[in-house]
């Protein structure tokens, strides 16, 4: 997952003061307290509530508000027991710099308190070296007690890759991130390298990561398994033995090229048009566990999609479930239908019935 925000720092004062409370009641600001529980924890971009509305209310813990701060949605997920966080990144230059340290930390504790946040999740996707990797650990152990010694029960994540060690180059210390965070998000996708069209989230693939985070004790309490709820659009240049080749490859951190024609990240819910308006027979890739098609465009060329439906995401979040983890999570819970037509609803009840119901006790009424 790649986001771009821009943090609007408020660098002339610090708030100090809680903000005002925007829901009908000033109780639906308290933080939600439930530290121990299973998580179905949801990244929502879209910040509209035709979308977040439509979600598997019943399932999900934590919505990742990353389309920034929305009093309604604040008081709905309270309401409902479900909390939410904000998505929060920092350049790598700060790993270098105390100050800068410390005015992140503040900025953001100020936001918590105007906004009523109940955590941060963050999506530091930075490549570092071992060197680096001990101020990043650092920072996080500050942020860690800061927030925590405020608010008690704020939940503090960071976003992960599919494995460990040095996957991307994010040498992170991934034992040590577990001690000084709730949890850890591993982003289980954006996994496919090489020439030939291929899966985006390989099953395999996804085991071996959980593992790799299990072999350096990292307690399953402290791990959130993310799934792709979107897939990858390439450009083959020819066939090989019925591989699409793809055509020259721009890196992208060394590894995948990104944004570019020949590989690109298409939503779960175009490839779900494209298949009914085109009338494409899907196949399913058993090495992967991966569905994918083969298609031409207007332009002539032809293209194969490799994605996740409700089949291959059952796989995913079934082998999660198995290995007893603290929840399951996807990017993005906006990628699907939330139109009000009958096969869009079907598409949600598909995709949203992939996600295991680990109940909330303290949720209260669905509207
Ligand atoms: C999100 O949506 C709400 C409701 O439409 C709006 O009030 C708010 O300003 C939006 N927030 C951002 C950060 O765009
Ligand atoms: C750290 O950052 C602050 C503010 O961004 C800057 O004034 C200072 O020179 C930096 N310190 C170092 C050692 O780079
Ligand atoms: C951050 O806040 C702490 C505690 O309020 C304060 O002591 C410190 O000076 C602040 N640091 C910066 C760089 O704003
Ligand atoms: C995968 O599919 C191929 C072709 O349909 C079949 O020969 C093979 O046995 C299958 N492998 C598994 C593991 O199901
Ligand atoms: C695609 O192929 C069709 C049929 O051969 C042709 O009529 C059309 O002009 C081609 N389109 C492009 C963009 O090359
Ligand atoms: C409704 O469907 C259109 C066409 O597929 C799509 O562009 C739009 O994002 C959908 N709206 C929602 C709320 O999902």
């Amino acid at each position: 997952m790649i986001v771009k925000i821009v943090l609007v720092v408020c660098s002339l004062s610090v708030i100090v003061e809680g903000g005002k409370c925007p829901c009908s009641t000033p109780d639906l600001c308290n933080p939600i307290k439930d530290t121990t529980r299973k998580e179905v924890f949801a990244f929502s971009v879209k910040n509209d509530s035709n979308y977040y509305m439509k979600y598997d209310l019943t399932k999900v813990t934590t919505i990742v508000a990353c389309g920034g701060y929305n009093p309604q949605l604040l008081c709905l997920a309270h309401k409902l027991g479900i909390r939410v966080v904000r998505l929060v990144d920092f350049p790598v230059t700060t790993l270098m710099n105390k100050t800068d340290q410390q005015v992140w930390i503040n900025t953001t504790l100020a936001e918590v308190r105007e906004h009523f946040w109940d955590g941060i999740n963050i999506d530091f996707e930075s490549a570092i070296n071992v060197k680096t990797a001990k101020e990043l650990t650092s920072f996080m152990t500050n942020i860690y007690q800061r927030f925590k010694q405020e608010f008690p029960y704020f939940q503090i994540t960071i976003d992960v890759p599919y494995k460990q060690p040095c996957v991307y180059n994010r040498c992170f210390d991934y034992a040590a991130l577990s001690k000084v965070t709730d949890f850890l998000v591993i982003m289980a996708y954006d996994e496919h390298s090489g020439g030939t069209a291929g899966a985006n989230s390989p099953l395999g693939n996804e085991e071996i990561g959980i593992k790799s985070y299990l072999k350096i004790n990292i307690p399953k309490s402290k791990l959130v398994y993310a799934a792709p709820w979107y897939g990858y659009r390439f450009r083959c240049s020819k066939f090989l033995k019925n591989r699409c080749v793809i055509g020259e490859q721009k890196p992208f951190r060394g590894k995948r090229p990104f944004g570019s024609a020949v590989e690109s990240e298409i939503p779960y819910i175009d490839i779900a048009n494209l298949i009914i308006t085109k009338h494409i027979a899907v196949n399913f890739d058993n090495t992967t566990m991966t569905p994918f098609f083969t298609y031409q465009e207007a332009d002539n060329a032809t293209y194969q999609i490799w994605f996740d439906d409700a089949q291959s995401l059952k796989l995913k979040y079934d082998m999660a479930v198995q290995y007893g983890i603290r929840g399951v999570s996807m990017w993005t819970a906006d990628s699907i239908d939330y139109n009000n037509t009958i096969s869009a609803q079907e598409q949600r009840r598909e995709i949203w019935g992939t996600i295991p119901s680990y109940g909330k006790d303290n949720i209260v009424e669905l509207i």
